[in-house]
Protein backbone atom coordinates (compact mmCIF):
# COMPACT_ATOMS: atom_id res chain seq x y z
CA UNK A 1 0.00 0.00 0.00
CA UNK A 2 1.25 3.31 -1.13
CA UNK A 3 0.55 6.91 1.00
CA UNK A 4 -0.73 9.08 -2.20
CA UNK A 5 -1.52 12.42 -1.45
CA UNK A 6 -3.86 13.88 -4.24
CA UNK A 7 -3.95 17.83 -4.46
CA UNK A 8 -7.20 19.72 -5.84
CA UNK A 9 -6.35 23.27 -6.81
CA UNK A 10 -10.02 24.81 -8.06
CA UNK A 11 -10.60 27.56 -6.37
CA UNK A 12 -14.40 27.03 -7.34
CA UNK A 13 -15.65 25.06 -4.44
CA UNK A 14 -17.96 23.11 -7.06
CA UNK A 15 -15.05 21.84 -9.48
CA UNK A 16 -15.37 20.14 -12.20
CA UNK A 17 -11.16 19.65 -11.74
CA UNK A 18 -12.54 18.15 -8.26
CA UNK A 19 -15.49 16.30 -9.85
CA UNK A 20 -12.18 14.37 -12.17
CA UNK A 21 -9.42 13.45 -8.94
CA UNK A 22 -12.88 12.24 -7.16
CA UNK A 23 -13.16 9.47 -10.20
CA UNK A 24 -9.21 8.90 -9.92
CA UNK A 25 -9.16 8.84 -5.96
CA UNK A 26 -12.01 5.96 -6.70
CA UNK A 27 -9.31 3.85 -8.30
CA UNK A 28 -6.44 4.61 -6.15
CA UNK A 29 -8.57 3.65 -3.32
CA UNK A 30 -10.03 0.25 -4.28
CA UNK A 31 -6.38 -0.65 -4.79
CA UNK A 32 -5.95 -0.64 -1.52
CA UNK A 33 -4.00 2.88 -1.56
CA UNK A 34 -4.10 5.21 1.46
CA UNK A 35 -5.48 8.39 -0.37
CA UNK A 36 -5.03 12.08 1.23
CA UNK A 37 -6.70 14.66 -0.41
CA UNK A 38 -5.36 18.31 0.24
CA UNK A 39 -7.60 20.76 -0.99
CA UNK A 40 -5.93 24.15 -1.57
CA UNK A 41 -8.88 26.44 -0.99
CA UNK A 42 -9.36 25.49 2.31
CA UNK A 43 -6.34 26.14 3.20
CA UNK A 44 -5.54 29.80 5.13
CA UNK A 45 -5.21 32.24 2.78
CA UNK A 46 -3.03 34.49 4.34
CA UNK A 47 -0.62 31.96 5.06
CA UNK A 48 -0.84 30.63 0.97
CA UNK A 49 -0.49 34.74 0.09
CA UNK A 50 2.36 35.24 2.29
CA UNK A 51 4.27 32.32 1.50
CA UNK A 52 4.04 31.75 5.41
CA UNK A 53 5.57 28.01 5.85
CA UNK A 54 5.20 28.24 9.60
CA UNK A 55 1.64 28.30 9.34
CA UNK A 56 1.02 25.28 11.00
CA UNK A 57 -1.50 23.93 8.46
CA UNK A 58 0.76 24.82 5.91
CA UNK A 59 3.42 22.93 7.91
CA UNK A 60 1.11 19.95 8.19
CA UNK A 61 0.45 19.45 4.59
CA UNK A 62 3.98 20.49 3.61
CA UNK A 63 4.91 17.11 5.88
CA UNK A 64 2.05 15.35 4.63
CA UNK A 65 3.01 15.36 0.72
CA UNK A 66 7.00 15.02 1.83
CA UNK A 67 5.76 11.85 3.71
CA UNK A 68 3.79 10.68 0.89
CA UNK A 69 4.60 8.03 -1.59
CA UNK A 70 3.13 9.52 -4.66
CA UNK A 71 1.04 12.84 -5.65
CA UNK A 72 -1.64 13.24 -7.77
CA UNK A 73 -1.74 16.96 -8.68
CA UNK A 74 -5.01 18.73 -10.90
CA UNK A 75 -5.62 22.27 -11.54
CA UNK A 76 -7.94 23.87 -13.73
CA UNK A 77 -6.22 25.26 -16.74
CA UNK A 78 -6.44 29.41 -15.80
CA UNK A 79 -4.75 32.21 -18.02
CA UNK A 80 -3.10 28.91 -19.97
CA UNK A 81 -1.14 27.91 -17.07
CA UNK A 82 -2.02 26.08 -13.63
CA UNK A 83 -3.85 28.16 -11.24
CA UNK A 84 -2.39 30.71 -9.05
CA UNK A 85 -3.94 28.86 -6.08
CA UNK A 86 -1.77 26.08 -6.93
CA UNK A 87 1.31 28.19 -6.75
CA UNK A 88 0.76 29.54 -3.79
CA UNK A 89 1.28 26.07 -2.23
CA UNK A 90 4.05 25.04 -4.65
CA UNK A 91 5.84 28.04 -3.63
CA UNK A 92 5.68 26.83 -0.01
CA UNK A 93 7.83 23.18 -0.54
CA UNK A 94 11.22 23.04 0.08
CA UNK A 95 12.89 22.78 -3.15
CA UNK A 96 13.37 18.64 -2.86
CA UNK A 97 9.74 18.24 -1.69
CA UNK A 98 8.95 15.86 -4.28
CA UNK A 99 12.14 13.99 -4.47
CA UNK A 100 11.75 10.33 -4.91
CA UNK A 101 8.16 9.95 -6.08
CA UNK A 102 5.94 9.68 -8.84
CA UNK A 103 3.71 12.02 -9.68
CA UNK A 104 0.38 12.23 -11.60
CA UNK A 105 -0.47 15.88 -13.00
CA UNK A 106 -3.85 15.78 -14.18
CA UNK A 107 -5.71 19.22 -15.66
CA UNK A 108 -9.11 20.28 -17.20
CA UNK A 109 -9.44 23.56 -19.16
CA UNK A 110 -12.35 24.91 -21.50
CA UNK A 111 -10.33 24.93 -24.75
CA UNK A 112 -8.70 22.16 -26.41
CA UNK A 113 -5.90 24.97 -27.66
CA UNK A 114 -4.50 24.95 -24.08
CA UNK A 115 -3.98 20.97 -24.12
CA UNK A 116 -0.44 21.46 -23.89
CA UNK A 117 -0.65 23.43 -20.74
CA UNK A 118 0.00 20.10 -18.65
CA UNK A 119 3.24 19.39 -20.25
CA UNK A 120 4.53 23.27 -20.65
CA UNK A 121 3.49 24.75 -17.39
CA UNK A 122 2.72 22.00 -15.15
CA UNK A 123 5.43 19.11 -15.57
CA UNK A 124 8.54 21.69 -15.52
CA UNK A 125 7.28 22.91 -11.76
CA UNK A 126 7.19 19.10 -10.62
CA UNK A 127 9.99 18.21 -12.29
CA UNK A 128 12.03 20.96 -10.59
CA UNK A 129 10.48 19.99 -7.34
CA UNK A 130 12.55 17.11 -7.72
CA UNK A 131 9.95 14.31 -8.64
CA UNK A 132 11.13 10.91 -9.51
CA UNK A 133 9.08 10.17 -12.01
CA UNK A 134 6.36 12.48 -13.56
CA UNK A 135 4.37 10.38 -15.43
CA UNK A 136 2.21 10.88 -18.67
CA UNK A 137 -0.50 13.27 -17.52
CA UNK A 138 -3.81 14.22 -19.10
CA UNK A 139 -5.84 17.13 -20.24
CA UNK A 140 -9.73 16.95 -20.11
CA UNK A 141 -11.85 18.80 -21.66
CA UNK A 142 -14.62 20.33 -19.01
CA UNK A 143 -17.31 19.61 -21.76
CA UNK A 144 -15.90 16.14 -21.00
CA UNK A 145 -17.23 16.17 -17.79
CA UNK A 146 -20.74 16.45 -16.40
CA UNK A 147 -21.22 16.88 -12.58
CA UNK A 148 -24.87 16.02 -11.08
CA UNK A 149 -24.81 18.29 -8.08
CA UNK A 150 -27.61 16.98 -5.94
CA UNK A 151 -25.52 13.48 -5.02
CA UNK A 152 -22.06 14.59 -6.31
CA UNK A 153 -22.32 12.12 -9.20
CA UNK A 154 -20.40 12.20 -12.36
CA UNK A 155 -20.50 11.76 -15.76
CA UNK A 156 -17.16 11.48 -17.70
CA UNK A 157 -17.28 11.55 -21.74
CA UNK A 158 -16.29 7.97 -23.06
CA UNK A 159 -12.50 9.40 -24.37
CA UNK A 160 -11.71 10.82 -21.02
CA UNK A 161 -13.05 8.18 -19.04
CA UNK A 162 -10.25 5.85 -20.97
CA UNK A 163 -7.89 8.29 -20.90
CA UNK A 164 -7.98 8.93 -17.34
CA UNK A 165 -8.10 4.99 -16.84
CA UNK A 166 -5.00 4.51 -18.65
CA UNK A 167 -3.05 7.34 -17.42
CA UNK A 168 -3.78 6.34 -13.59
CA UNK A 169 -2.62 2.83 -14.50
CA UNK A 170 0.64 3.66 -15.71
CA UNK A 171 1.02 6.12 -12.56
CA UNK A 172 0.54 3.49 -10.44
CA UNK A 173 2.43 0.85 -12.43
CA UNK A 174 5.03 3.32 -11.28
CA UNK A 175 4.19 3.88 -7.57
CA UNK A 176 4.36 -0.03 -7.13
CA UNK A 177 8.01 -0.42 -8.94
CA UNK A 178 9.34 2.54 -7.06
CA UNK A 179 7.64 0.95 -3.39
CA UNK A 180 9.95 -2.26 -4.26
CA UNK A 181 12.91 -0.26 -5.43
CA UNK A 182 12.78 1.46 -2.16
CA UNK A 183 12.62 -1.23 0.35
CA UNK A 184 16.03 -2.15 0.20
CA UNK A 185 17.10 -5.74 -0.25
CA UNK A 186 19.24 -7.37 1.94
CA UNK A 187 22.57 -8.95 0.79
CA UNK A 188 22.75 -12.77 0.53
CA UNK A 189 24.57 -13.18 3.30
CA UNK A 190 22.86 -10.59 5.57
CA UNK A 191 21.08 -11.85 8.70
CA UNK A 192 18.09 -10.23 10.89
CA UNK A 193 17.81 -11.25 14.09
CA UNK A 194 15.84 -10.48 17.54
CA UNK A 195 17.99 -10.26 19.94
CA UNK A 196 18.52 -9.39 23.60
CA UNK A 197 20.68 -5.80 24.23
CA UNK A 198 22.53 -7.82 26.21
CA UNK A 199 24.14 -10.02 23.48
CA UNK A 200 27.67 -9.60 22.15
CA UNK A 201 26.15 -8.60 18.91
CA UNK A 202 24.34 -5.59 20.50
CA UNK A 203 27.84 -4.06 21.92
CA UNK A 204 29.13 -2.49 18.70
CA UNK A 205 25.38 -1.07 17.96
CA UNK A 206 25.52 0.50 21.43
CA UNK A 207 29.04 1.41 21.49
CA UNK A 208 29.57 3.30 18.32
CA UNK A 209 26.11 5.27 19.43
CA UNK A 210 28.61 6.71 22.21
CA UNK A 211 31.25 7.92 20.08
CA UNK A 212 28.54 9.21 17.02
CA UNK A 213 26.25 11.38 19.75
CA UNK A 214 29.33 12.21 21.58
CA UNK A 215 30.30 14.06 18.84
CA UNK A 216 27.73 15.59 17.27
CA UNK A 217 26.13 17.20 20.56
CA UNK A 218 29.83 17.35 22.22
CA UNK A 219 29.46 16.02 25.43
CA UNK A 220 31.66 14.79 27.44
CA UNK A 221 29.79 12.41 29.81
CA UNK A 222 27.74 10.02 27.89
CA UNK A 223 24.69 11.49 26.36
CA UNK A 224 21.75 11.61 28.35
CA UNK A 225 19.86 9.79 25.47
CA UNK A 226 21.90 6.96 25.94
CA UNK A 227 21.75 6.50 30.03
CA UNK A 228 18.27 7.53 30.69
CA UNK A 229 16.85 4.81 29.46
CA UNK A 230 18.00 0.95 30.67
CA UNK A 231 18.96 -1.05 27.37
CA UNK A 232 16.59 -3.82 29.91
CA UNK A 233 13.94 -1.79 28.03
CA UNK A 234 14.55 -3.44 25.22
CA UNK A 235 13.64 -6.81 26.18
CA UNK A 236 10.67 -8.69 26.24
CA UNK A 237 7.82 -8.71 27.53
CA UNK A 238 7.15 -4.86 25.70
CA UNK A 239 10.41 -4.04 23.89
CA UNK A 240 12.87 -5.87 21.04
CA UNK A 241 16.16 -5.50 19.93
CA UNK A 242 17.12 -6.01 16.17
CA UNK A 243 20.45 -6.00 14.84
CA UNK A 244 21.58 -6.97 11.37
CA UNK A 245 24.67 -9.00 10.61
CA UNK A 246 26.63 -9.65 7.57
CA UNK A 247 29.17 -12.03 7.50
CA UNK A 248 29.01 -12.34 11.28
CA UNK A 249 29.28 -8.67 12.12
CA UNK A 250 27.17 -5.88 13.22
CA UNK A 251 26.28 -3.67 10.45
CA UNK A 252 22.67 -1.89 11.65
CA UNK A 253 20.51 -2.51 14.51
CA UNK A 254 17.81 -0.78 16.46
CA UNK A 255 15.38 -1.24 18.54
CA UNK A 256 11.52 -0.19 20.51
CA UNK A 257 10.56 0.19 24.26
CA UNK A 258 7.11 0.79 25.88
CA UNK A 259 5.67 4.52 24.98
CA UNK A 260 2.21 3.92 26.64
CA UNK A 261 0.26 0.86 26.37
CA UNK A 262 -0.88 0.98 22.61
CA UNK A 263 2.62 2.90 21.37
CA UNK A 264 6.00 1.74 20.90
CA UNK A 265 9.02 4.18 20.74
CA UNK A 266 11.85 3.32 18.43
CA UNK A 267 15.32 4.16 19.82
CA UNK A 268 19.12 3.13 18.91
CA UNK A 269 18.89 3.51 14.84
CA UNK A 270 22.17 2.84 13.74
CA UNK A 271 24.39 1.75 10.98
CA UNK A 272 27.82 1.07 11.08
CA UNK A 273 29.66 4.17 9.18
CA UNK A 274 30.96 1.46 6.47
CA UNK A 275 27.82 0.10 5.21
CA UNK A 276 25.51 3.56 5.31
CA UNK A 277 23.94 4.63 2.31
CA UNK A 278 22.47 1.23 1.50
CA UNK A 279 19.14 1.11 3.05
CA UNK A 280 20.11 -1.10 6.15
CA UNK A 281 18.58 1.89 8.41
CA UNK A 282 15.04 1.67 6.57
CA UNK A 283 15.23 -2.58 6.90
CA UNK A 284 15.90 -2.03 10.82
CA UNK A 285 12.95 -0.04 10.65
CA UNK A 286 10.90 -2.75 9.09
CA UNK A 287 11.84 -5.18 11.39
CA UNK A 288 11.19 -2.63 14.10
CA UNK A 289 7.55 -1.85 12.92
CA UNK A 290 7.35 -5.39 12.48
CA UNK A 291 8.33 -6.10 16.14
CA UNK A 292 6.07 -3.16 17.29
CA UNK A 293 2.82 -4.89 16.11
CA UNK A 294 3.76 -8.55 17.13
CA UNK A 295 3.51 -6.75 20.72
CA UNK A 296 0.43 -5.97 20.17
CA UNK A 297 1.06 -1.86 19.59
CA UNK A 298 -0.93 0.26 17.03
CA UNK A 299 1.80 3.11 16.51
CA UNK A 300 5.32 4.28 17.10
CA UNK A 301 6.30 7.39 17.96
CA UNK A 302 10.25 8.49 18.32
CA UNK A 303 12.35 11.41 18.73
CA UNK A 304 15.76 12.40 16.77
CA UNK A 305 18.06 15.23 17.40
CA UNK A 306 18.77 18.27 15.39
CA UNK A 307 22.39 17.25 14.34
CA UNK A 308 21.02 13.70 13.31
CA UNK A 309 20.02 15.12 9.55
CA UNK A 310 19.94 11.56 8.01
CA UNK A 311 17.66 10.10 10.74
CA UNK A 312 15.09 13.03 10.12
CA UNK A 313 15.24 11.80 6.27
CA UNK A 314 15.08 8.00 7.20
CA UNK A 315 11.79 9.22 8.86
CA UNK A 316 10.11 11.27 6.15
CA UNK A 317 11.08 8.73 4.45
CA UNK A 318 9.07 6.00 5.53
CA UNK A 319 6.14 7.67 6.48
CA UNK A 320 6.12 9.19 9.67
CA UNK A 321 4.78 12.54 10.37
CA UNK A 322 6.61 14.92 12.18
CA UNK A 323 5.32 16.58 15.40
CA UNK A 324 8.04 19.95 15.09
CA UNK A 325 8.57 22.49 11.94
CA UNK A 326 10.41 21.31 9.15
CA UNK A 327 11.45 24.68 8.41
CA UNK A 328 12.59 25.75 11.56
CA UNK A 329 16.25 25.96 12.58
CA UNK A 330 16.68 22.20 13.87
CA UNK A 331 18.95 22.94 17.05
CA UNK A 332 16.34 26.07 17.91
CA UNK A 333 13.56 23.35 18.31
CA UNK A 334 14.22 20.60 21.19
CA UNK A 335 13.90 17.06 19.83
CA UNK A 336 12.25 16.27 16.60
CA UNK A 337 9.51 13.79 17.21
CA UNK A 338 7.71 11.75 14.90
CA UNK A 339 4.70 9.19 14.84
CA UNK A 340 3.04 7.07 13.02
CA UNK A 341 0.17 4.83 12.80
CA UNK A 342 0.99 1.01 12.37
CA UNK A 343 -1.02 0.09 9.46
CA UNK A 344 -3.06 -2.97 9.89
CA UNK A 345 -1.39 -6.29 8.55
CA UNK A 346 2.12 -5.20 9.88
CA UNK A 347 1.94 -8.11 11.86
CA UNK A 348 4.31 -10.93 10.44
CA UNK A 349 4.34 -13.99 12.85
CA UNK A 350 8.08 -14.30 14.52
CA UNK A 351 9.66 -17.43 12.40
CA UNK A 352 8.75 -15.14 9.19
CA UNK A 353 9.85 -12.19 10.54
CA UNK A 354 13.22 -13.16 11.96
CA UNK A 355 14.78 -15.97 9.19
CA UNK A 356 16.31 -18.67 10.99
CA UNK A 357 20.19 -18.34 10.77
CA UNK A 358 22.06 -21.01 9.72
CA UNK A 359 24.72 -22.34 11.74
CA UNK A 360 23.03 -19.91 14.60
CA UNK A 361 22.37 -21.51 17.73
CA UNK A 362 22.06 -20.60 21.67
CA UNK A 363 25.54 -21.67 21.70
CA UNK A 364 26.93 -20.04 18.75
CA UNK A 365 30.07 -17.76 19.80
CA UNK A 366 29.30 -14.78 18.99
CA UNK A 367 25.54 -15.41 20.23
CA UNK A 368 25.46 -15.79 23.95
CA UNK A 369 21.82 -15.74 24.72
CA UNK A 370 20.54 -15.71 20.84
CA UNK A 371 16.33 -15.74 21.43
CA UNK A 372 14.13 -15.91 18.90
CA UNK A 373 11.39 -12.60 20.03
CA UNK A 374 8.97 -13.14 17.42
CA UNK A 375 8.47 -16.50 18.48
CA UNK A 376 8.25 -15.80 22.44
C1 LIG B 1 -10.20 32.73 -14.63
C2 LIG B 1 -10.32 31.59 -15.58
C3 LIG B 1 -9.37 31.43 -16.58
C4 LIG B 1 -9.47 30.36 -17.47
N1 LIG B 1 -8.53 30.22 -18.43
C5 LIG B 1 -8.59 29.18 -19.28
C6 LIG B 1 -7.58 28.99 -20.28
O1 LIG B 1 -6.66 29.79 -20.43
N2 LIG B 1 -7.66 27.89 -21.07
C7 LIG B 1 -8.66 26.99 -20.95
O2 LIG B 1 -8.66 25.99 -21.69
N3 LIG B 1 -9.64 27.14 -20.00
C8 LIG B 1 -9.61 28.21 -19.19
N4 LIG B 1 -10.59 28.36 -18.23
C9 LIG B 1 -11.66 27.37 -18.12
C10 LIG B 1 -11.37 26.37 -17.03
O3 LIG B 1 -10.10 25.81 -17.13
C11 LIG B 1 -12.36 25.23 -17.06
O4 LIG B 1 -13.67 25.70 -17.00
C12 LIG B 1 -12.11 24.25 -15.94
O5 LIG B 1 -12.71 23.02 -16.20
C13 LIG B 1 -12.63 24.78 -14.62
O6 LIG B 1 -12.35 23.84 -13.64
P1 LIG B 1 -13.04 23.89 -12.20
O7 LIG B 1 -14.49 23.65 -12.39
O8 LIG B 1 -12.36 22.79 -11.47
O9 LIG B 1 -12.71 25.23 -11.62
C14 LIG B 1 -10.54 29.44 -17.37
C15 LIG B 1 -11.49 29.62 -16.36
C16 LIG B 1 -11.40 30.68 -15.48
C17 LIG B 1 -12.43 30.84 -14.40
Amino acid sequence: MATIVTIASSPSVASRTDAVLGHIERRLDVRGHAVQRVVVRDLPPEALLRADATDPQIAAVVAQIEAADAVVVTTPVYKAAYTGLLKTLLDLLPQYALRGKSVLPVATGGSAAHVLAVDYALRPVLVSLGAEHVTQGWFVLASDVQVFPADGGVLLSESASRALHQVTESFLTHVARHRRDKVPALDDDDVVLRVSPHDDVAAPLLEDLVVEYGTRYGLSTPHTQLTEVPVSDFEGPHGAFVVVLRGGQTIAGGAIRRHDDETAEVKRVWTHAQFRRQGLARRVLIELEKAAAGLGYRRIHLTTGPRQPEARALYLAAGYLPAFDLHADPESIGPHAFDKELPAGTVLSGASAVPAVPGVSAGSPGLRSYRDWGAA
